[in-house]
């Protein structure tokens, strides 16, 4: 077996790995980068309508006004300290990602261009502001094209195609990682002083997605399994629009431009549920209230999809009922959204500029995952220890910014914000911390997982149980939900886990690119997460952002203005025991009432 040394190594290739990658090589550390993927087909490359930043390019923002809507989008549940952090930082990790070469689009007078987007305002929340930078609907194509040239250029070394499978410990201390080589089916050790996990998320839990197939939560599930606790997975965005059926993302964007959400009856229904903001309303909001109409017999013929509206026509009747001046054309919509419209042409025949697009909520990312600190070192406990030589940073780490619900446009920052940080931070530890000397075999289970799937002799395809999952995801663990039906997802989990565990077979026992194997080895690590998901569902008896309960319809501040940390020995011990709460109550991070928390925290925040 091969073992390979680095000081540094950054587990996935997206924004936040690359700009981790990035940083921690300019302070001098030997570093490399591990993806499943070839990494410019990172996921950020699908993050479409924009990188929100208070650069106030086109009428007048602030930070502080960015972090309002920031808290106030998470439902008071995202620490203040880090949104502080990310909303500051924002701007000048926009300018350094414009040095660096992404071709934004621009104002007339040469500026960066920005628009509006779901629950960003100005003046705490008095009218929709433009905030979110953006290149076309590509804006996450042109980061990750960006960040790859820039690693390119800094001499970063890539393993591609490297699928890290296991986390490696030494007593607390985080050592490296193995991964499978995808190519060979060869097992490696990378031996390290500190690693950095940017895996994404997991929307592959859910049916209706827009997350690519490699979304399968990897990193977190590999994290957890080594006794990393994971941090309010109960928050689980489900973004209002995806293309019907298929889940692909139509972005926010396109209500950014004046797109609007119209039910089977005609009806601009957003009027209804949010009637100052309307269709540029939080997320949860807009996807709480498609499900509504639906519900209602609203939906377009009476099915589960309703149209989202950006030809001309209809936008221009609606801007001039609104009393603005601006009007919008067939050309406009063609160059500020082409992806959207040739996804919509091509997949769905159906021409955006003529006609309104077919769309449904779709599952799209997790507010949780593995707890850090805004320096991006991962955390162990309510108390915020450090875990020495393990990081974490993007969607799959919870610094957490963006608490019970993340507004659009702040995942990029997200990821250039504590991407950079972790890679900083990253550097300074490497120059005084020694390596940690391996234990003995580290890779002895991982070999045993693999083998126990490649020559399993059951009846059951993954695929079966996959869909399974992913449909009891959807119906039960999605936008709206309640104790009997979780309850019930949690036995369907339980009986597919075992049967995943005890009657599964694969095809291909190959060794080289076999895809059968890793995707059986990766829907484990989605059955650990529509699990764990479901118990801290389960467990949080209120609503709040993403999580919506109809059994428990208020948000509770006395009782629940808190975190969620969930722990591995908690959650094997409920297991055993059938009992039902494992979770941890971390109410450290957040301790000030509502009342107090904006005024505490505006002297806080540079005003630019
Ligand atoms: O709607 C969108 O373009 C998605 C952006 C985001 O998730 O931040």
């Amino acid at each position: 077996m091969k073992t390979h040394q680095y000081e540094a190594l950054i587990v996935g290739a997206g924004g936040a790995g690359l700009m981790a990658a990035l940083y921690a090589t300019k302070g001098g550390a030997k570093v490399a980068v591990i993806s499943k993927l070839y990494p410019t087909r990172s996921h950020t490359g699908t993050a479409q309508g924009g990188i929100g930043a208070a650069l106030g390019n086109l009428e007048e923002d602030s930070p502080l006004w960015h972090a309002y809507d920031t808290v106030k989008g998470g439902d008071y549940l995202a620490d203040q300290n880090a949104v502080k952090v990310l909303t500051e930082e924002a701007i000048d990790a926009v300018i350094e990602l414009e040095h660096m070469g992404l071709p934004f689009d621009r104002t007339d007078d040469g500026k960066i261009s920005q628009r509006r987007f779901g629950g960003h305002t100005s003046n705490f929340g008095k009218a929709p502001v433009r905030r979110a930078a953006h290149a076309a609907d590509r804006t996450g194509h042109m980061i990750l094209q960006t960040l790859y040239q820039q690693c390119i250029k800094h001499n970063v070394t890539f393993f591609d195609e490297f699928h890290v499978v296991d986390l490696i410990r030494n007593g607390d201390t985080v050592v490296g990682v193995i991964a499978l080589e995808l190519g060979t089916g060869e097992l490696h050790i990378f031996h390290s002083k500190a690693t950095l996990f940017a895996t994404g998320g997991w929307g592959r839990v859910w049916s209706v997605t827009s997350n690519a197939h490699s979304l399968t939560g990897d990193g977190a599930a590999v994290v957890y399994r080594r006794n990393v606790p994971l941090q309010d997975l109960e928050f689980y965005q489900i973004h209002p629009t995806g293309i019907y059926k298929m889940g692909i993302l139509i972005t926010e964007g396109v209500r950014g431009e004046g797109g609007v959400l119209i039910n089977g009856r005609g009806e601009r229904f957003m009027e209804k549920y949010a009637p100052n903001i309307k269709d540029l309303a939080s997320r949860d909001v807009v996807s709480r209230s498609i499900y509504l109409e639906i519900r209602d017999g609203n939906g377009i013929k009476g099915k589960d999809y309703v149209y989202l509206d950006v030809t001309p026509a209809t936008v221009n009747r609606y801007l001039a009922e609104a009393g603005e001046t601006r009007r919008i054309t067939e050309e406009d919509v063609e160059k500020k959204l082409p992806d959207i419209l040739e996804f919509c042409r091509v997949y769905l025949g159906v021409d955006p500029v003529k006609e309104p697009m077919p769309i449904q909520p779709t599952a799209h990312y997790a507010m949780g995952g593995i707890p850090t600190n805004v320096d991006g070192e991962a955390v162990s406990d309510e108390n915020w220890t450090v875990i020495p030589g393990l990081y974490a940073a993007g969607e799959c780490a919870c610094v957490s910014c963006h608490g019970a619900n993340r507004l659009g446009t702040n995942s990029l920052v997200d990821l250039i914000v504590f991407g950079r940080r972790g890679g900083k931070a990253i550097a300074e530890y490497v120059k005084k911390a020694d390596f940690v000397p391996l234990p003995a075999s580290p890779e002895k289970e991982v070999t045993a997982e693999f083998e126990r799937i490649r020559s399993s002799q059951g009846k059951t395809r993954p695929g079966e149980l996959r869909q399974i999952m992913q449909k009891t995801m959807m119906a039960d663990v999605g936008v709206f939900r309640e104790e009997k039906g979780m309850k019930a997802a949690l036995e369907t989990l339980r009986e597919l886990k075992h049967r995943y565990n005890t009657d599964i077979h694969i095809d291909d026992k190959g060794q080289k690119f076999n895809t059968d194997l890793v995707e059986a080895w990766e829907l484990g690590c989605l059955l650990d997460l529509a699990e764990l998901t479901t118990i801290s569902a389960l467990n949080r008896t209120e609503s709040r952002g993403g999580h919506s309960r109809e059994d428990y319809p208020k948000r509770d501040d006395e009782n629940w203005l808190v975190h969620s940390l969930l722990t591995k020995p908690a959650s094997e011990e409920v297991y055993a025991k059938g009992a039902q709460n494992p979770i941890v109550n971390c109410d450290k991070k957040v301790d000030m009432s509502l009342a107090e928390q904006d005024e505490r925290f505006k002297p806080k925040v540079r005003t630019y």
